[in-house]
């Protein structure tokens, strides 16, 4: 089975796979979905999925060598960023995991299936379900999500916080548009600044939401602007040694009491 395969080291001497590296392995899954081209968008996953792995090495520098994790990889598409970190990441943290991929996209999931056949990694699995209701494991330990798009990013924040999992590392993608309370704040009628300022407002809504629930958060950006414009990432661990939820809790009323969008 492909868990024993794993080489255990101990956490912080591993060697962190290299843009190269990852390149080189993202060209060998797309050629297990069975298509031949490696273009321009492809390129581009695989550099996000360079730098959403060094996020995960970071954040799971402490996580239990002793058994194998359980992960979620919310709104999973392709699972590029799961297949690479099954073969080339997880290995090198001496971290053995059961990556749970879930997508709406019945085709999507049929693909990754594909690709995990064909690579031989029998201990992934894939789902096809909206992150809202999906039936999941009974334990969780790590959630990722990679622009999980518009309310999937809530769906899955609110499924992991639910699940009590206790790594989460979430880029949102696209945003559900915020229209009310610019007015009252006294924001210019610019559509474009008012989309940049409701961005920030909906990621701080979710970033408190994670507080208020017992995590410790940080927002990180995790790529840098050249490779994805969607560059932010919340990063957080379920830990006695957050901020007070209290506090967030009350941060996060005040600003849906601003915004009555963000209390969706
Ligand atoms: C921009 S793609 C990102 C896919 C993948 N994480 C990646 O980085 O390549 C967004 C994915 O979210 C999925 N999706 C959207 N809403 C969803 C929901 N509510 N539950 C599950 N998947 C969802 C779509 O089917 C799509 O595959």
């Amino acid at each position: 089975m492909g868990i024993a395969r794993y080489r255990v080291r101990p956490p912080g001497t591993a060697e962190l796979p290299t843009e190269r590296e990852v390149l080189a392995e993202a060209e060998r899954i797309r050629a297990a979905e069975e298509v031949a081209s490696f273009g321009r968008r492809e390129r581009k996953k695989a550099l996000e999925v360079h730098r959403f792995a060094e996020q995960i090495a970071f954040a799971l520098r402490g996580a239990p060598r002793s058994r194998p994790l359980t992960v979620l990889d919310g709104a999973c598409g392709k699972s590029v960023l799961s297949f690479v970190a099954r073969t080339l990441l997880l290995p090198r943290l001496g971290l053995r995991a059961r990556i749970v991929g879930v997508d709406e996209s019945a085709e999507r999931i049929t693909t990754c299936r594909r690709i995990a056949r064909n690579l031989g990694l029998d201990e992934m699995e894939f789902h096809a379900g909206r992150l809202a209701d999906v039936p999941l494991p009974p334990r969780i330990d790590v959630a990722w999500a990679l622009h999980a798009c518009g309310d999937a990013t809530d769906q899955f924040l609110a499924r992991a916080v639910r699940a009590h999992v206790r790594y989460v590392l979430c880029v949102p993608c696209c945003h559900p548009k915020i229209g009310r309370g610019f007015d009252a704040l006294g924001l210019p009628a610019s559509g474009r600044l008012r989309a940049r300022v409701g961005d920030a407002l909906l990621d701080s809504a979710r970033f408190l939401r994670l507080e208020a629930a017992g995590y410790r958060v940080d927002a990180v950006d995790f790529a840098g602007g050249e490779v994805t414009p969607r560059n932010l990432m919340l990063r957080a661990e379920k830990t006695a040694s957050g901020r007070s939820p209290a506090d967030a809790a009350a941060r996060l009323a005040r600003l849906v009491e601003l915004f009555p969008e963000l209390g969706r």
